[in-house]
């Protein structure tokens, strides 16, 4: 069995040979795809009079038994496209096996399933990554009022709610999730009919294998189609994106956790322990993560960087690419599923987090603010004046604050509106924050983001249901039409 392509051409390949030029191993990713697309082309073939529906039919029982023994059970050949025809000349002879390819090459072929198959990739992606930010929206909805420090520099900033923090992130995945669909769209395209690069001469019905296979359109030019792996790079792009966005979570749940953050405990099926320090517990799923997104992140310098000097048409370099493809769709999808678990099933230490949030003179800006609203001074002149407070470690009383006036500005600022009251005000965390519209974590302009984001949420659904429904649609006519062909002999 084996070399259908080699024994008139070259004398056979030494089993290390194969092994180096065989994508046989990264093909089970293409397995069902290229059975499908070997449906649509049989079937366009006998409407177009090229192959005879006898013809058609022997090599669709046949498909369906080489479907059932799955892709361990082919010959070795280079890849999935020549162990699949390879098998079945070996089941129904050459005269009647060696049609399937009529009209076709392995060019157009393999760009067909990476595109049935990356299209999957993409919606599943999009249907998981939507349960994550209704996760993240969900907490948010908890969580309006509870008060946490937010940081710049990893250093203390103002206080926020954990809402408004996880709404950031929410929004984050929501371009991700946009992304993706931007991706679906020049992934769903059929190159087939192509053939090596310069079309063929029989007369194939490409826009009827587009339709069979649930594709949104052809891609005209027949060197371009077997060519392109732009499409790939996209979506890889939108994975690496996708995951930096999924790593900066991870990061804030490994710190949160840590005893000097103290924020939120990680429950324990995401955690690891020490095979020696028996009180450890390890954040070791989001640390994964982050991990993951390196690989991720490589996978698509891997991907540009072999695609980048090559002249067209199809180089057999392009096999190398699809590796790194998959294994970063793979690791994507796992850690949305991930982040989402690990999100909606953490403790949240409130109080600590209330603590917090005025640790560090967080209410510095306030304050300041404070000043320019009642004393009607520069917001500068305001800023030295609490900085210098700062800098000195004082409480900040009216005594204070109008001894500090009075060098800097050469004023009291008691003595144009600054009283006890409005200080303790600007020192109160819940007024701060309630003060904060302005997409700031405002309860009231929290919930009003929330329902933006869910409409959007909403929006997303619909539209992921469109496409999967389109796709479902057409791959059920494929199998009505597969299933009428078959019965034809
Ligand atoms: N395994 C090949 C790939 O992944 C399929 C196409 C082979 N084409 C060829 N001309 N050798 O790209």
């Amino acid at each position: 069995m084996g070399d259908i392509l080699r024994k008139a051409r070259l004398s056979t390949q030494p089993a290390d040979v194969l092994a180096f030029t065989s994508s046989i191993d990264v093909d089970e990713w293409i397995f069902e795809s290229d059975l499908t697309v070997d449906h649509a082309h049989l079937v366009m073939l006998t409407e177009e009079g090229i192959i005879t529906g006898e013809v058609c039919s022997l090599i669709l029982s046949a498909l369906d038994t080489i479907q059932d023994g799955g892709i361990a059970a082919l010959p070795s050949e280079e890849d999935v496209h020549a162990a699949i025809e390879s098998k079945l000349i070996g089941m129904v002879g050459e005269d009647v096996g060696g049609r399937m390819h009529t009209g076709r090459s392995r060019n157009d072929e393999v760009a067909t399933c990476l595109r049935l198959r990356l299209r999957d990739e993409l919606l599943r992606m999009i249907a998981e990554l939507t349960g994550l930010r209704k996760v993240l929206i969900t907490h948010a909805k908890m969580h309006t009022e509870t008060l946490m420090p937010g940081f710049t520099h990893t250093q203390h900033a103002q206080p926020t709610t954990l809402a408004h923090h996880l709404l950031a992130h929410a929004g984050a995945l929501a371009r991700d999730s946009d992304r993706l669909a931007d991706a679906y769209v020049r992934t769903n395209l059929s190159p087939l009919g192509a053939a090596a690069f310069a079309g063929t001469g029989f007369q194939v019905n490409r826009a009827r294998t587009c339709e069979l296979l649930g594709f949104d359109g052809v891609i005209e030019n027949s060197m371009d189609a077997v060519s392109a792996r732009d499409f790939m790079i996209e979506s890889a792009s939108a994975f690496a994106n996708l995951m930096t966005d999924l790593s900066r979570i991870a990061t804030e749940l490994i710190l949160w956790s840590s005893s000097e953050f103290d924020f939120i405990t990680i429950d324990d099926r995401y955690a690891s322990t020490s095979s020696i320090m028996p009180q450890k517990k390890n954040p070791d799923v989001a640390e994964l993560i982050r991990g993951k997104t390196g690989s991720a992140i490589a996978a698509l310098v891997g991907i540009l960087t072999i695609t980048k000097a090559l002249p067209q048409s199809y180089n057999r370099d392009l096999q190398e690419v699809t590796p790194h493809l998959w294994s970063a769709a793979a690791c994507t999808l796992a850690s949305v599923r991930m982040a989402a678990g690990m999100i909606d099933t953490m403790t949240v230490h409130k109080e600590n987090l209330a603590q917090q949030a005025t640790a560090g003179f967080a209410m510095a800006t306030e304050l300041a603010d404070t000043l320019v609203r009642r004393c009607g001074i520069s917001f500068r002149t305001a800023h030295q004046i609490v900085g210098t407070l700062a800098r000195m470690d004082a409480a900040p009383s009216l005594k204070t604050i109008d001894e500090i006036g009075l060098s800097m500005a050469g004023r009291r600022l008691s003595d144009s509106g600054l009283d006890e009251q409005a200080i303790s005000d600007a020192l109160d965390p819940v007024l701060e924050i309630r003060s904060r519209v302005s997409g700031g974590p405002a309860p009231d302009d929290v919930a009003r983001v929330i329902t933006i984001f869910e409409k959007e949420l909403q929006k997303d659904l619909i539209a992921l249901d469109v496409r999967c429904k389109r796709v479902n649609d057409a791959m059920k006519m494929l199998d009505h039409e597969v299933e009428v062909h078959r019965r034809k002999r």
